[in-house]
């Protein structure tokens, strides 16, 4: 049912991509098989030409006759020659064409899903999605469907030949394909769940692959090279024991076919020399008598009618796992994109930057509530600082702000208008964030500052940098602002990282800033002179500040204590001092909170 459903699809999704060149393409390739048969008929005549001729025939006018009957013969292998050679270039047009379309479906749609999705899927399997599968389904496309068209025309066009010379021969043919059929249906149909398992597990092992790449440090601190190695050994074995399973049963389909065929062939002969010995009456729509210049046309037929069975059971293979590559893609082009309702804009030139939560709960997984009841009010201007040990909720509270998550109940707000009823480009271009894993793209400083505001020219970011306390490390670079950053800054240190990240949010130049824990590995001079580009950064903004050292969020207008998803204290450094609650054990106690 799943794999009818996605051949549908495929089949509607290249016609849609390509309604004029497909067709085209199909077209020729039913023609081409087509004229590849009809020779059979001429080989007979030839036959037929030789076998008739008596002791009183010309040899000229037969060798004249029979010239004539090449020549046809050679005009049509031309035309198909020619029609193939067409088709080679449309079919790599279409089936690259149809691989392109999709990946740019894919990205597209990759780029407008929630978090959610990402939060719930391996991302090396996301990734085999663009290669593995988009390869099986390349394979399925440029060979298997154009092969399996031809064998399946070119099958029907014998048939039509062989009744035209012989009831009896074909019946016998027709007994031995049906043979053929059920071997494939038994052995194909095994083999079909195999590529199904080996396509997933592959997707599996990929993202396996991913992950240990980005764990090298912990996995060597640790010294758990040989457990990552176990471990990818028995996702390979997995993948190993799915694929031998499909690739042996697919292999022995073949030699069986063939043997099917050959036994076939034998057996064509035998009832056409009874046919002709016992001088049977041979029903055809020819009419032919049955004759050696029938037999023999008819043997080369049923090797051609085996051999096209046997390219058919072949490609069911690229089909079934091009088929269950193309199952992979439409799931990810077809999942539930972020949903958008919110019409209202915010003019970026009047916007305040107050923020309310009301009442507001919140789960990541609908099952275990994250927050309870989350009520604050950031006025315009406001630095609003959320502190609290790990794990209280501070970076979800962060995250719901830009509706990178939606709210179970309660409501926000932005500027007095519910979050829910904005444009969300609109919300997420007046809020700046920096996160707690800053996130570097290949390419230079500079253009990684410019990220933030793509028409800002380079002496702005040079400005951007310079007010956050950046430019003094990046004029350092061994290329300044056009120091290539690779693996996504690996090349630089964390702090370095992070004040790529906060000149990146001060260019967007947004009347609201979240900073998830921003300046939590610079070094204390570097996080002084930072804290003064940032002061000036903040500055008639509404800021959110969520840091473990309280020295960064001594100076807030208001302080929110966090400790299980509730806000357990609030008020300004002083009045939280006076009430000698948590803030004052944690300020006091230890000065770090965690
Ligand atoms: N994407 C997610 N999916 C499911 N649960 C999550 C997700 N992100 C966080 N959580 C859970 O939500 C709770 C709060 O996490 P959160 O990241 O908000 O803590 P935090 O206060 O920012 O901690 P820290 O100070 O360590 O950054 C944790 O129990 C965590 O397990
Ligand atoms: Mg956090």
């Amino acid at each position: 049912m799943r794999t009818n459903s996605n051949l549908s699809r495929l089949i509607h999704e290249i016609f849609n991509a390509f309604p004029l060149k497909w067709p085209v393409s199909l077209m020729l390739v039913v023609s081409c098989s087509a004229i590849n048969v009809i020779p059979s008929i001429f080989i007979q005549k030839v036959i037929a030409l030789i076998e008739n001729a008596g002791p009183d025939s010309s040899w000229q006018e037969i060798s004249v006759q029979a010239a004539g009957l090449l020549i046809i013969l050679a005009g049509l292998y031309i035309i198909a020659l020619s029609g193939t050679l067409i088709n080679g270039y449309i079919n790599a047009e279409v089936t690259q064409g149809f691989l392109k379309y999709l990946r740019v479906k894919m990205f597209d749609r990759m780029q407008n899903l929630p978090l959610k999705f990402f939060d719930s899927q391996s991302h090396g399997d996301i990734m085999s999605r663009y290669t593995n599968d988009v390869d099986a389904l390349r394979q399925m496309v440029s060979q298997g469907i154009p092969q399996m068209l031809t064998s399946f025309i070119t099958l029907i066009v014998i048939l039509a030949i062989m009744l035209y010379f012989s009831l009896w021969l074909t019946l016998v043919t027709l007994i031995g394909v049906y043979a053929m059929f059920k071997i494939t249906k038994r052995v194909g149909g095994r083999s079909a769940r195999n590529f199904k398992a080996q396509q997933k597990n592959t997707g599996e092992l990929e993202g396996f692959a991913e992950e240990m790449m980005n764990g090298q440090k912990v996995i060597k601190v640790f010294c758990r090279e040989d457990n990552s190695i176990q471990d990818f050994e028995r996702l390979n074995n997995k993948l190993f024991l799915e694929s031998e399973k499909a690739n042996k049963r697919a292999n022995t389909l073949g030699p069986i076919l063939n043997n099917v065929g050959n036994i076939l062939y034998v057996v064509t002969a035998l009832a056409g020399g009874l046919l002709i010995l016992t001088g049977a009456e041979n029903f055809s729509l020819s009419h032919l008598p049955m004759s050696i210049s029938v037999v023999i046309p008819f043997l080369n037929m049923t090797k051609q009618f085996a051999m096209n069975i046997n390219q058919l059971s072949m490609q069911l293979n690229s089909i079934i796992s091009g088929l269950a590559g193309a199952g992979r893609i439409f799931a990810l082009i077809d999942s539930e994109p972020e949903s958008d309702n919110g019409e209202i804009i915010i003019n970026h030139e009047s916007a305040l930057g107050s923020i309310e939560f009301h009442n507001v709960d919140f789960s990541y997984d609908n099952e275990s509530k994250i927050l309870h009841d989350i009520n604050l009010t950031a006025k315009p201007g406001q630095k609003t600082a959320l502190v609290g040990s790990t794990g209280a909720g501070k970076t979800t509270i962060a995250n719901l702000i830009p509706r990178f998550y939606d709210v179970q109940a309660g409501k926000i707000f932005y500027d007095g208008v519910n979050i829910q009823d904005l444009r969300k480009s609109s919300l997420r271009k007046n809020l700046g964030l920096v996160l707690q894993d800053t996130n570097l793209f290949s390419d230079s400083v500079l253009e990684n500052i410019r990220y933030g505001k793509l028409d800002a020219s380079d002496s702005e970011c040079i400005e951007a940098a310079k007010l956050v306390g950046a430019d003094e490390f990046i004029t350092r670079l061994p290329e300044g602002y056009n120091t290539f950053l690779t693996g996504a800054g690996e090349n630089l240190s964390q702090g370095q990282r992070q004040l790529i990240a906060i000149s990146r949010a001060a260019i967007a130049n947004p009347v609201v800033m979240i900073l998830d824990e921003a300046t939590s590995s610079i070094d204390t001079r570097t996080e002084a002179q930072v804290q003064r580009g940032m002061d000036a950064l903040m500055k008639g903004r509404t800021v959110f500040v969520i840091a473990h050292r309280l020295s960064t969020v001594r100076n807030s207008d208001l302080i929110l204590v966090i400790e299980h998803g509730e806000i357990i204290e609030r008020g300004t450094h002083s009045e939280l001092m006076q009430l000698q609650g948590r803030y004052y054990k944690l300020y006091t106690g230890a000065f770090e909170l965690s």
